[in-house]
């Protein structure tokens, strides 16, 4: 974007831009270090968020389900956390419970939640309110549904900006319009009078990435940011993504149930099941030993580029769990191809088997992927986002 002109970020208390106020450039060809000295910013020596054995439970009349069960993962600055699942494993719960915005009065939410050195977990959704938009913010999946069809796009920029930045609507509108452009909308001047249903899918969720970085987050919650998209135009919203994620520096949790999309695009994964982690582990480490039966069974499910073009999908047999009531033992066990008696029988702890690399798996895999690329976006491969990746298992 060569006439990018991008929101400056603020600084969270006087809402002036940072000394370094536009994004510093890319990550490659600066160190860390340089890059917090250039955003001037105080922080915490440690990681950027720390979660630890989160719970996140809904009590309902006819039981509880356990949507979370005890997830911990980091995320550093500048760093992307990929959250792979089937629907259903619990990845928008998680999301949303760290962010503090789960209210309602049937959650039952444990474990800590530690961003930027601070202890979110006890805080109250009052207390919590300055941290949303500044600090953490959320790219949501269905644009359709989290922009409000009737308010004008510009207003809906630039409420936070206003009123919890307590900006003058003149500069607010200045910052909205370059956020537009800085996320690739033309004539952001015309779109901020429009109204979402006179956009594109694309150019809404490139609107719904606007808002959420309005503000300046440090961490951005991006929830399946692309599934309502073609393939075409989910590579681009997720390039647009992974550069302003390094342009500004942020941590960036990017959930999927596609580990093809996350593949070459984070530096970690965790990959949940019924509300658990089963596998995580920085990604490289990930590809070349996947242990885990669950993320191969995954990996089967996405397109290959090596197989002609009709080759049929491996769907994963059965149906993921009941949350109100899971499998006792393995949660994995009624649908693993190498179920033993003991999976039905005993929890499978999540153990560091080396460095990093954890799983929840008592008879574990070896599965090699070779040379994740994003050949599958550019070809148009289904997903969106083909690992392009060959496996070769070995049954430990
Ligand atoms: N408010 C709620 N009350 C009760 N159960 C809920 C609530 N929200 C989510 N759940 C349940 O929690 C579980 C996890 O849901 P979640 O939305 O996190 O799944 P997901 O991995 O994001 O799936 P998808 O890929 O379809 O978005 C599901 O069984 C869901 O039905
Ligand atoms: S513990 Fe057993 S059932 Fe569970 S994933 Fe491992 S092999 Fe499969
Ligand atoms: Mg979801």
């Amino acid at each position: 974007m060569s006439d990018d002109v991008r929101a400056p970020v603020r600084d969270d208390a006087t809402g002036r831009p940072r000394s370094g106020g536009a994004a510093p450039g890319p990550v490659e060809s600066q160190t860390e270090e340089a890059l917090l000295a250039l955003t001037g910013e105080q922080q915490s020596s440690g990681p950027l968020l720390e979660v630890r054995d989160l719970i996140t439970h809904f009590t309902l009349g006819s039981g509880t389900v356990r949507a979370v069960d005890g997830v911990s993962f980091s995320l550093s600055r500048g760093k992307t956390l990929g959250v792979v699942g089937e629907s259903g494993s619990g990845k928008t719960v998680l999301s949303r419970s760290v962010m503090g915005i789960l209210t309602a009065s049937n959650v039952v939410r444990r474990g800590q939640v530690i961003y930027d050195g601070r202890d979110l977990s006890r805080l109250t959704p009052k207390e919590l309110r300055p941290y949303w938009g500044r600090e953490m913010a959320m790219v949501f999946q269905d644009p359709m549904t989290s922009l409000n069809p009737v308010v004008k796009i510009g207003r809906q920029l630039t409420e936070g900006l206003t009123q919890s930045l307590k900006m003058s609507r003149s500069e607010a509108k200045e910052l909205a319009v370059a956020g537009l452009r800085s996320v690739g909308i033309p004539s952001p001047e015309r779109r901020f009078n429009e109204y979402p249903h006179q956009l594109s899918g694309g150019m809404r969720q490139r609107v719904g990435i606007a808002i959420a970085l309005a503000m300046g987050p440090k961490l951005l919650f991006a929830d399946e940011p692309t599934t309502a998209l073609d393939v075409t135009v989910q590579a681009q919203i997720l390039d647009l993504l992974e550069e302003q994620q390094r342009e500004r520096f942020m941590g960036m949790v990017l959930v999927t149930h596609d580990l093809g999309v996350v593949a070459t695009r984070a530096d970690e994964i965790i990959v949940m099941y019924a509300g658990q982690v089963v596998e995580k582990a920085p990604t490289a480490k990930l590809f070349a030993s996947v242990r885990m039966p669950y993320t191969e069974a995954l990996l089967e499910s996405i397109p290959k580029l090596h197989e002609p073009s009709h080759t049929r999908l491996r769907a994963i047999g059965g149906r993921p769990p009941d949350l109100m009531h899971p499998p006792s033992a393995c949660r994995f066990s009624p649908r693993c191809p190498y179920v033993r008696d003991k999976c039905r029988t005993d929890p499978p702890p999540l153990i560091e088997d080396t460095p990093g690399h954890s799983y929840r798996c008592w008879f574990p895999v070896d599965v090699r992927v070779t040379a994740p690329t994003r050949a599958g976006q550019a070809t148009g491969a289904s997903s969106g986002a083909s690992t392009g990746a060959s496996t070769g298992a070995v049954k430990a």
